[in-house]
């Protein structure tokens, strides 16, 4: 991780801890079920960054509470992230994989945050309006502050990318006002650096959108009332093939052109999974099952996913049969990012002129 060594921007005078690294951070919600759409849209992008980026993979506890809640689950949940981020090959010992609860700088910053923000800011975000559902006086506050509690954890960490689906892009554009309204506000130095780095998303354009395998209009989720809409990343060989089967098509063939797919939706999710397995373009995987049957992709792709998915759920299944071993992996993760986001809270509070800081 960052290095003393390394050269460090000031505010005021005041050295800013990791302003000038490339870090990225991103987090998942244990709301259990992890499924073939949080793997290729996110936690396999998060891998591919280990490189280049130093990385915070967060479980994003605080935000799953957002929606109704279950004491009895949570925990577990949260271990089911952890050993999602680790069987697909996120490195611990490089890396930092931790609980947001056990980081309680999240919830201050995002105090501050929320007086950083804008009400009406807040009153554009689609995602509230979907989740919250017609009955919006019933939804939780914290439903509605959710964007400005994720704009907190990507800026305690000085965080400059941010791997995401394209269903967050909202969100991001509000980290990024917010963080620039900060700066501006408070944090303009003399050295001219801002404080926080405005963050750029990341936003994988193969399968970002895993749509359900029994209507390519709705995205693949958790809560979907059709098992057989979405693969689980712990399901066995026979499940997904028997998934993959019974998967909904069209009565033609597959066209040789993407505009064909514009109508029809499930062509589309299926070729779209299979340019994501096989990491072709889209267009490869057209030309590739061009005027070919249904049942060709299908055994294509049902071997890809057993190839890629099975491997993945063993290992999360052992992981997980350790309760105690997962644990302490996040343990030791906590106390890394708590040391970057105590140095943040730092300067934060100081920057607000706040008593004693
Ligand atoms: N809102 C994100 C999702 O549901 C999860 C999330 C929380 C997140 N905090 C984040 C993603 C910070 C990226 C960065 O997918």
């Amino acid at each position: 991780m960052s290095d003393s060594s390394s050269q460090q921007f000031s505010i005021k005078g005041v050295p800013i801890k990791g302003a000038h690294i490339k870090r990225a951070f991103s987090g998942v919600q244990p709301t259990g079920g992890l499924h073939l759409g949080n793997y290729l849209g996110a936690i396999q992008h998060f891998v591919a960054l280990q490189d280049s980026h130093e990385c915070l993979y967060c479980v994003v506890d605080l935000h799953a509470m957002t929606a109704a809640h279950d004491p009895t689950t949570i925990a577990a949940h949260s271990r089911e992230v952890a050993a999602a981020f680790i069987a697909a090959g996120i490195d611990t010992n490089k890396h930092i994989v931790f609980a947001q609860s056990h980081v309680p700088q999240h919830a201050e910053l995002a105090w501050m945050l929320e007086c950083v923000a804008r009400v009406g800011w807040l009153s554009r975000m689609t995602q509230f309006k979907e989740k919250a559902g017609k009955d919006r006086e019933r939804a939780s506050v914290g439903l509605y502050v959710y964007p400005i509690l994720m704009a907190a954890d990507i800026l305690l960490y000085h965080s400059t990318h941010v791997p995401v689906g394209d269903d967050q892009k909202q969100h991001l554009e509000l980290a990024r006002a917010i963080a620039q309204k900060f700066n501006n506000d408070y944090a303009t130095g003399a050295t001219g650096e801002d404080f926080f780095p405005v963050p750029e998303p990341l936003i994988q354009s193969r399968a970002a959108r895993v749509m359900s395998l029994r209507d390519g209009t709705k995205k693949m989720s958790k809560s979907d009332a059709s098992a057989a809409s979405r693969i689980v990343l712990t399901d066995d060989a026979d499940t997904i093939a028997r998934k993959i089967k019974k998967a909904k098509t069209d009565p033609d063939f597959l066209p040789d052109n993407a505009q064909a797919l514009e109508t029809r939706p499930e062509a589309h999710n299926l070729l779209s999974l299979h340019a994501a397995l096989a990491d072709m373009a889209m267009a490869q995987s057209i030309e590739h099952f061009a005027g070919q049957s249904f049942a060709a992709l299908k055994a294509d792709l049902s071997d890809r996913l057993i190839d890629r998915i099975c491997p993945l759920g063993d290992e999360m299944r052992r992981l997980m049969a350790d309760a105690a071993a997962l644990d302490a992996i996040l343990a030791t993760g906590a106390a890394r990012a708590r040391a970057i986001g105590e140095a943040t809270m730092v300067d934060v509070r100081r920057l607000l002129g706040l008593i004693g800081a």
